[in-house]
């Protein structure tokens, strides 16, 4: 069983988390724990959604010097987490660090990347200093990623059939900003129905409000599901 679903618990604590996480079925989906959550509940609450039989992908998005970053990422594997993430932008020796430290546990977590922040346009880019259009950028840090020896890296949909063409199968796409057709997009000004998105290649979908905010957020979580399947 690997289910396709990631749902984003984007909650301030872990009294709500636990309580979102008890509404959905480990069978079903995986959780994301980000920066927000896992701040004010730590690694307790990601041991208790665990003991719950859910796997994690615990969203922290490192990025520091590659000694820094490779403690993390070994710290995240001894929590047993699933899966982890760097950003890119850290650079060759930072994501070369942590996958080689990691390859070197018994039971590492998948290790992706974030290439450029979905919030970050052309101008902020220029101002940074950095050349070219976000979509090329997004290509040149996922080719240096996978080139790395990364799992994957987070990427929108409208961004993923690119990148699988380019970088062929069995390189982790995952894609959130997913909506159901005609549902509200929220704040996400490109979204993917989760068929387009899979379709289009992703490998993992994370989900947030459709799921955590619906009346019946296993029955939403099933009818997502069913909707891949199919
Ligand atoms: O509620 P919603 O489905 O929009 O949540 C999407 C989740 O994916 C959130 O946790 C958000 O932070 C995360 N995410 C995103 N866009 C990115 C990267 C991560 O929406 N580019």
């Amino acid at each position: 069983m690997n289910p396709r679903v990631i749902v984003a618990l984007d909650c301030p604590d872990a009294k709500e988390a636990l309580a979102l996480a008890g509404r959905l079925d480990p069978a079903l989906c995986r959780v994301k724990v980000g920066a927000e959550l896992y701040t004010a509940a730590g690694p307790a609450l990601v041991e208790k959604l665990q003991q719950s039989g859910f796997g994690v992908f615990l969203d922290l998005k490192f990025h520091d010097i590659p000694n820094t970053v490779t403690g993390a990422c070994l710290a995240a594997a001894d929590l047993g987490v699933w899966m982890i993430n760097v950003h890119a932008l850290g650079g060759r020796a930072m994501m070369e660090a942590a996958r080689a430290a990691l390859a070197r546990k018994r039971a590492a977590p998948k290790l992706i990347a974030v290439t450029l922040l979905t919030s970050i346009g052309a101008a902020d880019m220029g101002e940074m200093g950095l050349s070219g259009d976000p979509r090329e950028a997004v290509s040149r840090l996922a080719h240096l990623a996978q080139a790395c020896g990364l799992d994957g890296v987070v990427c929108s949909a409208q961004e993923t059939p690119t990148l699988r063409r380019q970088l062929g199968n069995g390189f982790w796409l995952v894609t959130p900003g997913i909506r159901a057709e005609g549902a509200a997009g929220d704040d996400q000004k490109r979204v993917a129905t989760p068929r387009q998105a899979i379709a289009g290649g992703a490998d993992y979908l994370v989900i947030g409000r459709p799921i955590t905010r619906a009346p019946d957020p296993l029955a939403a979580l099933r009818a997502i599901n069913a909707e891949i399947a199919g």
